[in-house]
């Protein structure tokens, strides 16, 4: 049993423990909250794709009433660890079955539960909730559905309505979107009396001393459709084998893309932390793709990201390439969305959304509040983050080359394909009889509206370059080519070797990040637009000339990389979680290993702290980091075991850092499985069957 466990109970901790202990099943994420909690503590149990607007604020992923909601007392204390200190207290959940639990001590009894969201019955939430009297005592309970959400930018029902058949609560909340969202909560108790009220149970019993009670909950939760599959079927007896279910198949997904790190205890956990949150995303029938926090809440509007595409999909395409596929799926379903905005923006083709909602752009013109004033600030994301469209070709591209699935393109990719290259030629300006891409915002969000970002420009002709290598349309392909060889592409200066990051980067100011920092005069404050601290400085956000090394390494050599990650890597603030995986990554090209190491622990190790940024320019954006999860496993996989497809086979380099012995994993590749096993010196691959 792999389990992360913390102990004792601080109240500064709640809201972090929530995001560190979340459950999830691709669909649904309920946080590791205490069953006691209120919607003060950010209880959330968030549904991914299902969106509502209140009014003119965000519109976002719905957070449901909390099936879970239980509160105990008796006449000697109040058993809740808000209003009393316990005599002992731990929480924990196990990696390998995605199973939270918790144990909580008081003077008079002593309280346990554990739940689990099923990754084998459809939306089907479980927990068994015990109390065992420490003396004889009489006992109270309130059990049931709390009614009061946690929303960010709600409320989002416009009615909430519960009913009472017997042990069953039916919740129907209608949204302002005028969608419904039902949950059929199920409490099985015995030897209670009891009365209800508004969605709780009023429970009382008498115990002896060492008597215990066992509550079991089930939810299922049902969006979108009148017809509802009653969940009265299930009694506190097939918890047992829900559970049981739910624990071997996860076990069986864990230990399929489990990554083992011999020589390093750290670094194993905080991997199988990362797999861990990568797992309870998984969903091969997506219709709504991965949000940039995950199931973790409402936090980025449950919106998809380039988060997704760039740094989870590598996973999926080596663990679980269904799931892969399916995330590209999403891009394929949504690209009217795509050509919607590219049209309301003027421009032909796919521009796909910065922050998609079921392929609707939602990236806000102000996604950004003045600490000082609280008034919004215009930001350019939404319009000017272009790469996105580039980095979906560049995560197709991955998915066929890893996979071997050319069927993809003529299922739709083709199409899209085509599409986003007729957004970039009609983005770019002819200046001098070379295209230019004027007025973007790279992946450093810090400088706006520059002019040819050298990530953009780059991941643009590798756009062109894989339309070449796939379409059969000569019309296409003669148009792109003309298009790909006027593509201006900012140039490797030769005394330097560094690529300028866009047009007068380098004119200006070269300061440190901490200079930088000290300029600021409020913590939450923004760096970025053009009044931020950052603006007028070198001071980047995030890994940008880098990533375009990373991602399109095989175009540069040793030197540029050297050079351009040594003018970069003082520069970077790191303040998207995003930034720490591609330096890992090049460093570990560059021979910069211990460097890189501290990089991949960074990524790995993002929700394991208590200190997490929690805002940005005033703004809620907390949650679990899914993209630096992902960052962490490829930078394991690509980084420290070197892996490199090359002429259609996979090869592997050990760059391990000096804690590392051994690392073995199993990865697919073109229908078919292998165990891989690094040390410094040998690598084995050898073909595995599946059932391995
Ligand atoms: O996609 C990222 C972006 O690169 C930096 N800001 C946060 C986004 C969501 O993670």
């Amino acid at each position: 049993m792999i389990k992360l466990v913390k102990t004792g109970f601080q109240k500064e901790n709640v809201v972090s423990y929530g995001n560190m202990f979340l459950i999830g099943n691709g669909h649904l994420g309920y946080r590791g909250t205490l069953e006691e909690s209120d919607s003060s503590a950010f209880v959330g149990l968030n549904v991914v794709g299902f969106y509502d607007r209140y009014k003119k604020l965000w519109r976002e992923s719905l957070n449901t009433p909390n099936p879970f909601y239980v509160k105990v007392g008796n006449s000697i204390e109040n058993c809740s660890v808000f209003e009393n200190n316990p005599l002992s207290h731990s929480i924990q959940l196990t990696l390998n079955e995605a199973i939270f639990s918790r144990k909580t001590e008081f003077k008079s009894l002593n309280i346990s539960s554990e739940r689990f969201i099923s990754s084998t019955e459809d939306n089907l939430l479980c927990m068994k909730f015990t109390v065992i009297a420490k003396e004889a005592q009489t006992i109270e309970i309130d059990l049931g559905t709390d009614l009061n959400i946690w929303e960010i930018n709600g409320p989002h029902y416009k009615t909430k309505k519960i009913k009472r058949n017997q042990h069953n609560l039916i919740f129907v909340g209608r949204t302002n979107e005028n969608k419904f969202l039902k949950m059929d909560n199920r409490y099985c108790f015995e030897n209670f009396d009891y009365s209800y009220q508004n969605g709780i149970f009023h429970l009382t019993t008498n115990l002896k001393q060492n008597e215990q009670r066992t509550i079991i909950v089930f939810s299922k939760i049902v969006e979108n459709c009148s017809d509802f599959e009653k969940i009265n079927r299930f009694n506190s007896r097939d918890y047992k084998y829900l559970k049981a279910d739910h624990t071997k198949n996860f076990d069986e997904k864990f230990n399929n893309a489990r990554v083992i790190i011999e020589g390093d205890k750290e670094a194993q956990f905080e991997l199988d932390y990362s797999i861990y949150h990568l797992l309870i995303l998984e969903n091969e029938n997506y219709s709504h793709s991965i949000p940039a926090r995950g199931v973790s809440g409402q936090t980025y509007k449950g919106a998809i990201f380039w988060d997704t595409e760039i740094f989870m999909q590598p996973f999926y395409i080596l663990t679980n390439p269904k799931n892969a596929r399916s995330l590209l799926e999403y891009r394929i379903k949504t690209l009217n969305g795509a050509l919607e905005k590219a049209k309301s923006l003027g421009y032909e083709g796919a521009f796909y959304p910065w922050e998609s909602q079921e392929g609707k752009e939602m990236c806000s013109k102000y996604n950004v509040t003045d600490v000082f004033t609280n008034k919004p600030v215009r930001t350019y994301f939404n319009e000017k983050q272009i790469h996105i469209s580039a980095d979906i070709v560049y995560a197709l591209d991955n998915y066929i080359k890893y996979t071997g699935d050319h069927s993809i393109l003529n299922q739709g990719a083709d199409i899209m394909m085509k599409e986003i290259y007729r957004f970039f030629k009609s983005y770019s300006k002819l200046k001098n009889d070379q295209y230019h891409i004027y007025d973007v915002i790279g992946p450093d969000e810090y400088h706006e509206r520059v002019k040819d970002n050298a990530f953009t420009n780059y991941m643009i002709d590798f756009v062109c370059e894989t339309i070449i290598k796939y379409l059969k349309d000569d019309k296409i392909i003669s148009e792109v080519k003309e298009f790909k060889n006027n593509l201006f592409l900012p140039p490797i200066r030769k005394n330097t070797l560094l690529i300028e990051q866009f047009k007068d980067f380098f004119k200006l100011e070269k300061t440190t990040v901490e200079e930088v920092r000290s300029r600021l005069r409020h913590p939450n404050e923004y760096w970025g637009t053009k009044h931020g601290v950052a603006a007028k400085t070198q001071i980047i956000k995030q890994a940008d000339v880098v990533t375009l090394l990373v991602l399109l390494s095989n175009k540069f050599n040793f030197d540029v990389k050297k050079a351009n990650y040594e003018y970069y890597y003082p520069i970077t603030e790191h303040g998207s979680s995003l930034s720490a995986s591609m330096y890992s990554l090049l460093g570990c090209e560059i021979g910069k290993i211990e460097d890189s190491y501290k990089m991949f622990r960074k990524s790995s190790g993002i929700d394991l702290g208590t200190n997490q940024k929690m805002f940005a320019g005033g703004i809620y954006i907390g949650g679990t980091h899914p993209a630096s999860n992902g960052g962490a496993y490829i930078s394991v996989i690509y980084g420290f075991c070197g892996l490199k497809l090359e002429d259609d086979t996979l090869n592997f380099k050990a760059n391990f850092p000096k804690s590392f012995k051994k690392v073995k994993f199993k990865i697919n590749f073109r229908n078919k499985k292998y165990f891989v096993e690094l040390t410094r010196r040998n690598t084995k691959v050898e073909e595995i069957n599946d059932e391995n």
